[in-house]
């Protein structure tokens, strides 16, 4: 079956001194955890410094963005090649980059292009606002999410993709979706569109998280659902102890 793969986005938080604290403080705990595939995605900055305090160990690293350009004019952008130096995922299309920098199904598309050529795992961001869940719309939106975000990508064999739906009003709210209504979400309509996308072989590979306001006291409720393969976690991966409890969920 599927390893669980519970990833921390810690978004522009710490820097390089803060960072190597974090890491410092949670390696411990995550290195102890079994069964379980971890990831931490800190800002550009302190990608080399985490890079280096992971070394030897089974803790993935990630960002949080990338550029589909590989070179060239494009003042203030991070390549595929840059940072398939140090880093096997990146997040791609998160729900604050598409509200408040301008990303869209097409752009998500192009990113995930670019990673997949340059041997990096997207975790590709979906789900719907607000407004979107009370109109009832949340099954179109999220499907046409992975369909054109996914469009003519190269996934081979399902280990290279991960999907983390996160309903953009349980992020950072505290209000978390629950457990059974994100597992039904993922199981009638993103495995679905990936099926139509890359064929049932591959869909049963790839890995769907489940993202906003997972914390420790109700992440074991997330990891019981069938369908939900780990957790995008933010807030909760700026502590030490609450990201390794949320890890610790994901092993039992
Ligand atoms: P949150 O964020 O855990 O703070 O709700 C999740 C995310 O944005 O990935």
């Amino acid at each position: 079956m599927r390893t669980p793969l519970v990833a921390g986005n810690w978004k522009l938080n710490k820097t390089v001194a803060e960072a190597r604290q974090l890491v410092t403080d949670m390696l411990p705990g995550l290195r102890a955890v079994n069964g379980v595939e971890k990831l931490l995605c800190p800002p550009y900055t302190a990608l080399t410094t985490v890079a280096g305090l992971l070394e030897g160990s089974d803790v993935a690293l990630g960002a949080q963005n990338l550029y589909w350009e590989t070179e060239g004019a494009f003042t203030g952008e991070i390549s595929a090649p840059m940072l398939a130096e140090f880093c096997q995922y990146v997040i791609i299309g998160h729900s604050e980059r598409r509200a408040y920098f301008g990303e869209t199904d097409e752009t998500v598309n192009r990113k995930v292009k670019v990673a997949l050529a340059h041997g990096l795992t997207p975790i590709v961001c979906v789900g719907e606002t607000l407004e979107e869940n009370e109109a009832g719309r949340a099954a179109e939106v999220v499907s046409r999410q992975v369909r054109d975000g996914l469009v003519d990508c190269s996934v081979i064999t399902g280990n290279d993709l991960v999907i983390a739906y996160e309903p953009v009003w349980a992020i950072g709210t505290g209000r978390a979706a629950t457990a059974e209504g994100a597992n039904l979400l993922i199981r009638n309509v993103i495995r679905p569109t990936l099926v139509g996308l890359f064929g049932d072989e591959v869909t049963q590979r790839v890995r769907v998280q489940y993202g906003g306001s997972v914390k420790p006291d109700n992440a074991a409720e997330f990891f019981r659902q069938p369908e939900i393969d780990g957790a995008l976690v933010g807030g909760a991966s700026l502590k030490a102890d609450a990201f390794v409890g949320i890890v610790e969920a994901a092993a039992s």
